[in-house]
This record gives structure tokens, C-alpha cells and sequence, in this order.
């Protein structure tokens, strides 16, 4: 049976234009209107029997369609102004048997708001494409090994070193620190100096999957095993990481019928998926992480006993940074470097008074907060050196933060920082405005209250309570 449009009953032809392109035109060599559908005379205005014969140019406000007929070059998604809006419109030219004989006009979107509409709906789904992209690349390869933990103090070295000579048993690893001491960095590296390395490092933040979803994700599903199921079923987390390692990130924080769930994967050594028939056998090792006081925890009834005895096979405890300051030097110029070049602000430096300030303070938030602090400091110094004045006030103070005496102490670990009651963070952003005045002015305070709209006393006032004397610091 041959295959093309004259196979179609004739009144199927038409729709099936209507269909194919909403807005259609046909010209000749001299643009000339041979055709034009129904969607596109509506959105004219004209009749199909007014506009058909006539030249293209007097029915489509702005057309090029004849001058493409002409050219044989094609235009594609090009802005065409009409009916005082913009569309965006396609023009080919037709050849026929290899001779040019005309042009096909298209409209791909009628105005502006149909494009925005389009790029709207679209653009929700990129940025899920690249969520997904990132967090597949993120789970399934460990990216860091022994030689970025950086660290010579005793307590470190010890806790370094335990984790190297066991990389390569399969019996489960137990890392507790505090937060931002480096349990995934750990756990990373554990993974890369094993013989597993060439296989997955699946992470799994117990702490983050709804309870609902946690055993499809963990141990995945046979086709067909709930409303909902994906066609082909899912393999678990469990099953993702065979031969490899999983992470069990946040484990304090499983709800305490997910940990049923898990210790029982853990004894029988194989996983079932959900309403699958045979279970597999797991070859998998297991690293779990918190910054939970787990033995507390089963104490209260929190934890599971017998699941704190599996997973605690071979406990890591990771010191925090106030127990190893002498490390913070070194773990400083390490991120000071990772910090030139994600800012492309070369030769950094950070004078003795910096860091000793630095050594002063109790860092509940540890390397985490450290990072923070000094990517804050880059953010804001002008210059390459790392002056004191650069650091959050309840630094430069030399302030002790007790995260014991601080009820908000664990939420505020979870943004990296304390948030500065609001008295401190109006007195910094009043001595940046005249930090930045004076150095536009080269230190003339004269010059500098007429910039910042106050009295010259009133400046002198602001100068000795920020101790604002200093010349040098404008003078560099
Ligand atoms: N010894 C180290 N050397 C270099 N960088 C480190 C070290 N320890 C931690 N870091 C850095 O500090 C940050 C926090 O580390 P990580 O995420 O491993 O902490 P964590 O203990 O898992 O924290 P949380 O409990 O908040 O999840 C990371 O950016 C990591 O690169
Ligand atoms: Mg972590």
C-alpha cells in the first residue's frame, strides 16, 4: 500500500494540517497565498476566501514569506511583529522535485505570553532533570578519600586511622561526631580505601524520607505491588549498592518502626522487595553516622537495642574541632585555598590575630561552621588579608558560645551559624557603611559623614566605638 497524504480521505487532509501546525500558510514564487487554514484566518481576522489568492504581504501585517520563496533560505523561530504583539514564526521554503516553488509559513507561538507560558511549564522540569542529574552523581560515586581528611591532632589521628586499617572488613562502621565534623567525609572515605570502591556508595539520609516511602526506597518493589507501583518495579537503595557500600546518614533520627525494618535486612544478611517472591542475598556494607547520643537514646526507649548492636560493630568517635584546635590552622589554609578558587581571589592571607581569634571560640558547628565563617570573611574583605574585622562579631568579641547553655543550640548547628541578635547585626552593617564611606574617601571624615548623610561628630562618635582610628586599613 503506498504511503503518503493521498492515502488520507480528502477532508482528513485539512484536519490533519489543523493538527500538525496550528497556524499554516502556503505560498507561491511570488507570494502569492495558495493556502492558509482556518486557525491561522481566525487569529488574522480574515476570511479563508478573502485571504486565499492574494499576496502574502497584504494579509499578514509584516510578512516575509514572499521574500523566502524568493531566497529558498529558511527563517526559523523568527520574531515577527504583528497586531501590535510579537510572534514567533517559522518560514521554510518549498521545494518540490528540487525546483523552488514556494514557502510554508508556520506560527509557533501567537505572542510573547504564549512563549512565557511555554519556556514557564518547561523550565520546572529542567531544573528537576538537573536536581535528579546532580543528586544521582551525588549518591552513587564517593568523592572524597583519606588524604583530604585534614588533621594531625592526636584524637583525629587515632580516629583517622581506625577507619583506614578497617576499610577493608565488611563488618558495619558506627562514625558519631557532632555536626560538621566530617562523619560523610568519613564514610566517603572508608568507601574509596576499600576493595568495594569500584562499586556504588549509596547515601541514605534516614532523617529525610517520609516514614511512607522509606521501605519502597530502601528495599524497593516488584511490578504491580501497590496502586502506584512503577512498571518494571524499583530497586531499593540495599539493591543499588551491591558490592558496594551504603550510608546510613542521620541513623538516630529513623523512626522507630523503620528500625524494625532495617534490623531485620541487617540479621537475615538478604532483602526482600516489597511484593517480591524470592529474597536476595546482600552483599553490602553498612556505615552508619549521627550526631545523636545513641546510647542515650536506646536508654530512653528512642533506639532500638539490638539495631544499636548491629550497627555498632566498630565505633568511630570524630572529635570535634574545639577538642583538636591545634588542627584549625591547617583545616583554615585548606579551605582558604578551596575558597580562591570558587571566588577567583588569588593569595589569601590570614594574620596571627585572625587566627587567634579563631582558636578562641568553641565552634559548636565545627568545620561546617568554620567554612562558613570564612567564605563570610571572603565574601566581604576588601584586599587579600584577612583582617579581624572581617569575622562575625561574636568573633571578633572573642565571645565563648556554650551550646549547653543555648536551647536553640541544635537548630542553629543546622544553618551552620548562630543568627546574631539583631542589635549586632545593625551595629555591622552601620561600621561596613563606614568603613566603605571612608575608604571611597580616602579617610576624610569629613568627606565620609557628607557621604553617609550624618554630623561629622556624630561620625567621630561611630569611629571610636567601631575603633575606626586606624589609617592603615584605608591607606593599603
Ligand atoms: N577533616 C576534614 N578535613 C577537611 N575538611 C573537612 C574535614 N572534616 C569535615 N570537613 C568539611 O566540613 C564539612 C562538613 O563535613 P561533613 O558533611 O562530613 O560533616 P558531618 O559530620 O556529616 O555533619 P552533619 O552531622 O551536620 O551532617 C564538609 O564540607 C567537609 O568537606
Ligand atoms: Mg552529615
Amino acid at each position: 500500500m503506498p504511503n503518503n497524504l493521498h492515502t488520507l480521505p480528502e477532508d482528513w487532509i485539512e484536519e490533519v494540517v489543523n493538527l500538525a501546525a496550528e497556524c499554516m500558510v502556503v505560498v507561491d514564487r511570488d507570494g502569492i497565498i495558495l493556502y492558509i487554514n482556518q486557525a491561522y484566518c481566525e487569529f488574522l481576522n480574515v476570511t479563508e476566501a478573502n485571504a486565499a489568492g492574494r499576496p502574502v504581504q497584504e494579509v499578514i501585517e509584516n510578512s516575509r514569506m514572499q521574500i523566502v520563496a524568493k531566497t529558498g533560505k529558511a527563517e526559523v523561530a523568527s520574531i515577527h511583529p504583528i497586531n501590535g504583539s510579537e510572534m514567533v514564526a517559522n518560514r521554510y521554503p518549498l521545494f518540490v522535485k528540487g525546483e523552488l516553488v514556494g514557502a510554508v509559513g508556520t506560527v509557533m507561538f501567537r505572542n510573547p505570553e504564549e512563549w512565557l507560558d511555554y519556556s514557564r511549564r518547561l523550565q520546572p522540569l529542567l531544573e528537576e532533570l538537573k536536581y535528579y542529574k546532580t543528586k544521582f552523581e551525588k549518591e552513587l560515586y564517593s568523592k572524597y578519600h583519606f588524604g583530604d581528611l585534614i588533621g594531625e591532632s592526636p584524637k583525629f589521628t587515632a580516629a583517622k586511622r581506625l577507619a583506614e586499617r578497617v576499610s577493608d572488613s565488611h563488618s558495619a562502621v558506627l562514625l558519631l561526631g557532632a555536626s560538621g565534623t566530617g562523619k560523610e567525609l568519613f564514610a566517603h572515605s572508608i568507601h574509596q580505601a576499600s576493595k568495594r570502591n569500584h562499586a556504588p556508595f549509596m547515601r541514605v539520609n534516614c532523617g529525610s524520607i517520609p516514614e511512607h516511602l522509606f521501605e519502597s526506597e530502601i528495599f524497593g518493589y516488584e511490578e504491580g505491588s501497590f496502586t502506584g507501583a512503577k512498571k518494571g518495579g524499583k530497586k531499593g537503595k540495599f539493591e543499588l549498592a551491591s558490592g558496594g557500600t551504603i550510608f546510613l546518614d542521620e541513623i538516630g533520627d529513623l523512626p522507630l518502626q523503620m528500625q524494625t525494618k532495617l534490623l531485620r535486612v541487617l540479621q537475615e544478611k538478604e532483602i526482600e522487595r516489597i511484593g517480591g517472591r524470592a529474597p536476595v542475598p546482600l552483599d553490602v556494607r553498612v556505615i552508619a553516622a549521627t550526631h545523636r547520643n545513641l546510647e542515650e537514646m536506646v536508654r530512653n526507649g528512642q533506639f532500638r537495642e539490638d539495631l544499636y548492636y548491629r550497627l555498632n560493630v566498630i565505633k568511630i568517635d570524630i572529635p570535634s574541632l574545639k577538642e583538636r584546635i591545634d588542627d584549625l590552622g591547617p583545616l583554615a589554609a585548606m579551605l582558604l585555598k578551596k575558597l580562591e578558587d570558587k571566588f577567583h581571589r588569588p593569595k589569601i592571607q590570614m594574620p596571627e590575630e585572625t587566627l587567634s581569634l579563631l582558636r578562641k571560640h568553641s565552634w559548636p558547628g565545627n568545620i561546617r561552621e568554620l567554612e562558613n565563617v570564612l567564605e563570610r570573611a571572603v565574601n566581604v574583605m576588601e584586599g587579600t588579608v584577612i583582617y579581624p574585622e572581617y569575622l562575625p562579631l561574636y568573633l571578633q568579641e572573642g565571645k565563648r558560645q556554650s551550646s549547653s547553655e543555648d536551647p536553640h543550640s541544635e537548630s542553629w548547628e543546622l544553618f551552620g551559624r548562630k543568627p546574631e541578635p539583631l542589635k549586632e547585626t545593625m551595629q555591622k552593617a552601620e561600621k561596613k557603611a563606614i568603613i566603605d564611606a571612608l575608604a571611597i574617601c580616602g579617610g576624610n571624615k569629613k568627606e565620609a559623614a557628607a557621604v553617609l548623610g550624618i554630623g561629622k561628630t556624630s561620625l567621630y562618635e561611630k569611629c571610636r566605638l567601631y575603633e575606626l582610628s586606624g589609617k592603615e586599613l584605608f591607606y593599603k
